[in-house]
């Protein structure tokens, strides 16, 4: 497509986020389908039109925005983080008796809410005087979903039994208390935009998580920068789990309480030119997370240090069937940082699928691709966008692992399901029965370098889904 590449580099500089080449073609087939829509006639005209016709061409922003970033979220997303919240409000709490928390990227308020019911449930709010929690992010209609507080069963599931007594049921949804509802704030804001003041003061707490990852490492360094400069001293930022940067970039401390890692603000600030000579380590640090970070505490990054040995990959295996995620993650980590190689981060990339970290998954995947071509690799990518709903890339990786292995079952099982989704029920058919056929012709349907496909069910189980679809 002419100037697609300068329309992404546009994307980056207005949002921050970076398109994976996965996801290129699909907002292709988007873009196409606005042009058409708008009469307008190359993708250069529309990129003018988005920046010419603002505050007029809002809502055409607004529905670009909503097919670029990654909405997903969930109530009680690594929860570790909102018992470190109420350890550290509740030290604080004699000398500070207001707290301002803000909520960097909230998407439909999941987040929002589940602090607000852990600090509830721990007895805070009797005991803080004022609250300010502010809950933004760029997609407007998540905002929506937000403000309202009403939520899907589905949705629900992740939440512990003790707070359902904050949800009203209400047909097929849940909606939180009204009393509840009435304490957050949600505000549309662009993290690339100047960053929101709280009432009074500055922020105690900045949560940006899961939102970083999907960045440029350029513009996610500039943004943490000017979340230091809105957190009061001492202040805490919370990030994803797999978004851990240098500390020597930014005069923050790395303190980690019960399995929940997060940065202290200390005292200086230093200049712009010293990020940017941190700009190299931190691109190291983005992808090994905590593991990494705790090491360079006590050694130099520059250090030569021997070689680890290699992981014992079935041990790991093993761990990951058996969800030991965190087990098995800590030991690949402890060796890829040094000795990249494909057989690790396929199951690196397997583990962050599995804590939902999609994006990472794939980024993962990519990478072990890139050296070396592991058909199996197409079976994971096809796996994950099948996760993450979207059925036609789904349908392409599996296809791409079905050039290299026809016979392969878990495939033509998960292209089955995915043409099913798509409303194709003849291709879905055509699937299933291959599926069934080449599993009863093979004993053995064990992968070699991916664990993930088969953790959704056994053989069995799966011939017996494959058996309901073909009733
Ligand atoms: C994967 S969700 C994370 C939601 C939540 N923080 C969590 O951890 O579950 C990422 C959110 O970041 C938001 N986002 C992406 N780019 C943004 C930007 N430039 N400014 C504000 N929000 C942004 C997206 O709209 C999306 O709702």
């Amino acid at each position: 497509m002419d100037g697609f590449p300068i329309f992404l580099e546009f994307i980056q500089n207005q949002i921050g986020v970076v398109i994976e080449r996965c996801r290129w073609r699909p907002l292709q087939s988007f873009l196409k389908s606005r042009l058409q829509k708008l009469s307008i006639e190359d993708l250069p005209s529309y990129q003018r039109f988005l920046i010419q016709s603002m505050p007029n061409s809002q809502k055409e922003w607004e529905e670009l925005v909503q097919n670029l970033v990654v909405p997903h979220t969930f109530f009680y997303r690594n929860q570790a983080d909102f018992q470190a919240l109420a350890k550290l409000i509740k030290e604080s709490i004699a000398q500070k008796p207001s707290i301002n928390i803000w909520v960097a990227g909230c998407s439909t308020g999941e987040e929002v809410y589940s602090i607000l019911l852990h600090l509830q449930e721990e007895g805070i709010f009797s005991r803080i005087s004022d609250l300010h929690i502010l809950g933004t992010d760029i997609h407007q209609e998540a905002l929506g979903i937000a403000q309202q507080g009403r939520y899907s069963s589905p949705k629900i599931r992740f939440i512990p039994q003790k707070y359902h007594k904050y949800f009203q049921k209400d047909g097929e949804y849940w909606q939180i208390l009204p009393s509840i509802r009435a304490k957050p704030k949600f505000l549309y804001h662009n993290l690339l935009q100047p960053h929101p003041p709280p009432p009074k003061g500055k922020w105690d707490f900045i949560f940006c998580r899961n939102v970083l990852i999907y960045f440029h490492p350029k513009t996610k360094i500039e943004i943490i920068r000017k979340f230091y400069q809105s957190l009061t001293e001492n202040g805490c930022l919370f990030l994803g789990y797999s978004e851990h940067f240098d500390t020597k970039a930014l005069d923050f401390r790395l303190e980690n309480f019960a399995g929940s890692y997060f940065y202290r603000k200390t005292k200086s600030f230093r200049s712009p030119s010293h990020l940017l000579l941190s700009l190299q380590t931190y691109k190291l640090a983005q992808d090994i997370g905590p593991a990494w970070i705790n090491r360079q505490k006590t050694k130099s990054s520059n250090s030569i240090l021997p070689s680890p040995p290699s992981p014992n990959y079935p041990q790991i295996r093993q761990l990951i069937q058996q969800k030991k995620l965190q087990e098995a993650q800590q030991q690949l980590l402890e060796y890829l940082h040094r000795s990249p190689c494909p057989k690790g981060y396929i199951l690196l990339a397997d583990i962050y699928v599995l804590f939902e970290e999609f994006a990472l998954g794939i980024e993962f995947y990519e990478r072990a691709l890139q050296l070396q071509k592991i058909p199996e690799v197409y079976l994971s990518l096809g796996f994950t966008f099948y996760s993450l709903c979207q059925y036609s890339s789904a349908v392409s990786y599996l296809q791409k692992r079905l050039s290299f292995e026809p016979k392969c079952a878990l495939s033509h099982f998960y292209l089955g399901i995915c043409h099913k989704c798509l409303s194709q029920p003849s291709s879905a058919k055509e699937h299933f029965q291959k599926a069934r056929y080449f599993f009863s012709t093979k004993e053995n349907i064990d992968l070699k370098y991916t664990t993930l496909p088969l953790l959704q069910g056994s053989r069995n189980q799966i011939l017996k889904t494959i058996e309901r679809e073909l009733e």
